[in-house]
């Protein structure tokens, strides 16, 4: 399929997504959403990791499209909102994990992008931040939520009230970031962990990714019975059976994903 703002390449079983609006700074305007939503939902069984990075040289994404919400109405703005949202929860819910390398500024709607991938690596010359509130409005793409998951309620309201940009050390200090790379090291660094990752098996990645998602919003309790469910289905598997006999014949598994 032909999308105008985004490009989605797959070599392998690693995909990457590349918001690539340059002129914009790969600002998420409506159509660059839909189009985003769309290729997230053709990502078939073959996909087992996929990289979102921004494309050009200066932005991983700089946020919601500010010229486009400048004049909606507030039932515009509601549904645009609700459109971010869509693709955020569509990326949460990939049965595979997904990798942001976060390769310049990743403001607003841009990092809230990056918080709703499974992991996130940053350049040096990364630039993290909210700054809604510089714009009169607040984050409408997870960020409030994510964000004080991720790294506690204070330091979000620290960084959302503030509206500043932090630095990728900044943002791996706080749990934002998990490592900080050269630019030209990041997608290689990227690609090295989901091979690692694609050495194991798929049904018990998909099923890990699902029950620390849910898990997350639930008590301990339904928390570890939602563990305990994904624990058991893995049994019977192709892949359990074939991941235990490897290592008891001493030699690397062959997992099918069945
Ligand atoms: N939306 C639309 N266009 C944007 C944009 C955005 N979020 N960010 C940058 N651009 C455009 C600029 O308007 C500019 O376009 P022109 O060349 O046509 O003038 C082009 O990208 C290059 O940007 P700058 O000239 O500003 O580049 P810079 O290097 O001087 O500054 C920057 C870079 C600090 C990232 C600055 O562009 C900036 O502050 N951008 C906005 C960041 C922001 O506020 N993001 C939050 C948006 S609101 C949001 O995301 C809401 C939500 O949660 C849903």
């Amino acid at each position: 399929m032909a999308y105008e703002n985004i490009r989605l390449e797959t070599q392998g079983a690693i995909s990457t997504l590349t918001i690539d609006r340059p002129k914009a700074l790969n600002a998420l305007n409506s159509k660059t959403l839909q189009e985003l939503e769309s290729a997230l939902q053709t990502l078939g069984p073959d996909t087992r990791v996929l990289i979102l990075t921004g494309g050009g040289e200066k932005a991983f994404v700089a946020g919601a499209d500010i010229a486009e919400m400048s004049s909606i109405s507030a039932a515009q703005a509601r549904e645009f909102a609700a459109l971010g949202h869509r693709v955020m929860a569509t990326l949460e819910s990939l049965p595979f994990p997904t990798i942001a390398a976060v390769n310049g500024f990743a403001l607003g709607g841009g990092c809230e992008l990056a918080l709703a991938c499974d992991l996130i690596y940053a350049s040096e010359k990364a630039k993290l931040g909210l700054p809604e509130v510089s714009l009169g409005v607040i984050p409408g793409f997870g960020g409030t939520q994510r964000l004080a998951r991720l790294v506690g309620k204070m330091r979000a309201k620290e960084l959302i009230f503030t509206g500043g940009h932090v630095s990728a050390a900044q943002a791996k200090e706080y749990g934002l970031v998990l490592e900080v790379l050269p630019a030209d090291k990041l997608l290689e660094h990227c690609r090295s962990v989901a091979e690692k990752i694609l050495k194991n098996g798929p049904l018990a990645i998909s099923q890990a990714k699902r029950v620390i998602e849910f898990g997350a919003d639930q008590d301990l309790r339904a928390a570890n019975e939602l563990e305990r469910q994904g624990f058991a289905v893995l049994f019977g598997s192709g892949d359990q059976r074939e991941g235990m006999k490897a290592f008891l014949e001493k030699r690397p598994a062959a997992f099918t994903g069945k």
